[in-house]
């Protein structure tokens, strides 16, 4: 039962001394019970004003209030862009002489800098993540179509200079005249073989690569593959880097070693390709993914061959 209640807000005449605490009441009664005026702890209010100070201080040094364009900005002039820019500038003076001396070094060399190398691969490593996982996947083992960079198998070779040949120019990039080239042609699409002669091509091509025992129908396969495809593949189907043609004797496949998929890639011909990585980016980051794909497990050693040589001695067997 309310005993007597009075507009909470304003004092009301009722308020007295509590015996008991020596507070006084408010003069709001609830059932009798009876409402103190018991002031904020000081540590309280001590710490609130702080907070005022505290505040205060934080809006006049720091930028802090929003406006139309940027927010104010604060005395001292510092702001988590600058910082950022800041350490951006930090990071480039700090890189600036390993990026020179990487500038300077023909690819080649770099083995013989262990510094500079771990330098490189590190760097590399990272714009791996900005440029390259969306096609060759963030641990580099590629998927379809998109070569796995961990393993031995290099379509282009695996060595340094080739790798940042790769990169520079790309493979059958549109536009690049140095690009890395070469068509297999579409063998049942253009009717260069019928049917029946592809299937015998699969049917080889399964048992050099060991996924099929010989047959009648292999050794007929066997001299189409001499007549048509060792030109790129070699007599052994062992590939051509010259050619970025595959090894077919492995077990490694960019496009499947299945019958469909090699009937398909036979009938209609591949043909992937891979940005000219020098129209985006700089020559020092290139050596430096070039220097981190060396670094994945594939890598080779400079190739034996002399840069003057004739085309055929070029030729790297694998
Ligand atoms: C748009 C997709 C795409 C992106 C992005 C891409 N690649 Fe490739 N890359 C390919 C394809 C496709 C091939 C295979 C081309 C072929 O079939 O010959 C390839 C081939 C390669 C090869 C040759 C492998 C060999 O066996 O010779 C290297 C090395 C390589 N990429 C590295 C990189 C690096 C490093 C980056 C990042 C700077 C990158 N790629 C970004 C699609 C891509
Ligand atoms: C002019 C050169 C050339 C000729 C001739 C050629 N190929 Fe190819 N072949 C290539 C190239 C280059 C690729 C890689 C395509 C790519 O990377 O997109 C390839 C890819 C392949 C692949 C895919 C391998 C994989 O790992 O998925 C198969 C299979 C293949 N060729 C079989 C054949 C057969 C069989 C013939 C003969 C009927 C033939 N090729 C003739 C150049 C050639």
């Amino acid at each position: 039962m309310v005993e007597k209640q009075t507009d909470p807000g304003t004092r009301a005449a009722g308020s007295r001394i509590d015996e008991p605490t020596g507070t006084s009441t408010v003069g709001h009664s609830w059932d009798g019970i009876e409402e103190l005026d018991t002031p904020m702890p000081r540590w309280w209010l001590l710490t609130f004003y702080a907070c005022i100070v505290f505040a205060l201080g934080y809006v006049i040094v720091y930028p802090a209030i929003p406006l139309f364009e940027r927010a104010t900005p604060g005395v001292i002039g510092w702001s988590s862009q600058g910082e950022l820019a800041d350490a951006i500038a930090a990071e480039r003076t700090h890189q600036a002489p390993m990026r020179l001396a990487l500038a300077q070094l023909p690819i080649e060399q770099l083995p013989g800098n262990p510094a500079l190398l771990r330098a490189a691969t590190r760097g590399g490593r990272s714009a791996f993540k900005v440029h390259c996982v969306q096609c060759h996947g963030s641990g580099a083992a590629g998927s379809k179509g998109y070569p796995n960079l961990n393993d031995d198998d290099w379509l282009w070779g695996g060595d340094l200079v080739s790798l940042e040949t790769t990169l520079q120019h790309g493979i059958r990039h549109p536009g690049d005249d140095a690009t890395r080239v070469s068509q297999m042609p579409a063998f049942g699409k253009d009717g260069i073989l019928t049917p029946a002669q592809i299937g015998d091509v699969v049917a080889y091509v399964r048992t050099i690569s060991k996924q099929a025992p010989a047959s009648a129908q292999a050794t007929r396969g066997a001299a189409l593959f001499a007549e048509n495809c060792a030109v790129c593949h070699g007599a052994t189907g062992a590939g051509n880097r010259e050619l970025g043609a595959p090894n077919l004797t492995d077990a490694i496949w960019l496009y499947g070693g299945d019958s469909a998929s090699l009937t398909a890639t036979i009938v209609n011909a591949r043909g992937g390709v891979m940005p000219a990585w020098g129209r985006r980016l700089d020559p020092v980051t290139i050596k430096m993914l070039a220097a981190y794909v060396h670094s994945l497990g594939g890598g080779e050693a400079a190739p034996v061959v002399v840069a003057a040589a004739p085309p055929e001695a070029a030729h790297v067997e694998r």
